[in-house]
């Protein structure tokens, strides 16, 4: 990568990390919380996040697909992996890396009410507001950002650079 643009220190990262699994422990005391991370780029900060928290949680994944070429993003989504545990009158928490469209949060939303979950609630590393093609509001964001398209901290670019702690700003 050419000139290095940094958004986010790993240092600003972990800090804001623990203060929002600070909040989540709060919010959930004493209740049974499923945390399911959106494949792959919520693998890191779900690590993290999990472990900044004090409560008793059950992990697992997702793995989505979305179809729509260039800028056309159809919305549809495809299931590529879904968790084998009965969320019927569950609590779940949707760990991404990045809300942009919207669209698959807003999806999975659907599709863990259907399952039965009684609340379904979204926590983002960083949230792309101006991106947005459908109504959705995360509810725990670690960082607003403008629309750029970043790497690091499990954020990809053809696979590349997801193991950088910190975050950068992708430039060819
Ligand atoms: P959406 O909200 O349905 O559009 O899905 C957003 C997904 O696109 C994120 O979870 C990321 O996997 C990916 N994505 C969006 N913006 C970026 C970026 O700046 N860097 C890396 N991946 C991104
Ligand atoms: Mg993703």
């Amino acid at each position: 990568m050419g000139d290095r643009e940094i958004l986010l220190t790993k240092e600003e990262i972990h800090r804001r990390v623990r203060e929002l699994g600070q909040e989540i422990s709060r919010r959930y005391a004493g209740d049974h919380l499923i945390v399911v991370g959106v494949l792959k780029g919520a693998w890191i900060f779900m690590a993290d996040l999990v472990r900044s928290m004090d409560i008793d949680v059950f992990c697992d994944f997702v793995r989505v697909a979305s179809y729509g070429s260039g800028t056309q993003s159809s919305g549809q989504v495809c299931l590529l992996y879904w968790p084998d545990l009965d969320f019927s009158g569950k609590k779940v928490l949707v760990v991404d890396d990045i809300a942009d469209t919207g669209l698959t949060l807003v999806f999975l939303r659907q599709k863990f009410m259907e399952e039965g979950a009684v609340s379904v609630e979204f926590c983002v590393l960083l949230d792309k507001p101006s991106r947005r093609k459908t109504e959705f509001k995360p509810d725990y964001v670690g960082f607003t950002i403008l629309d750029h398209f970043v790497v690091g901290y499990g954020m990809d670019f053809n696979e590349r650079f997801r193991n950088m702690p910190h975050v950068e700003v992708y430039k060819d």
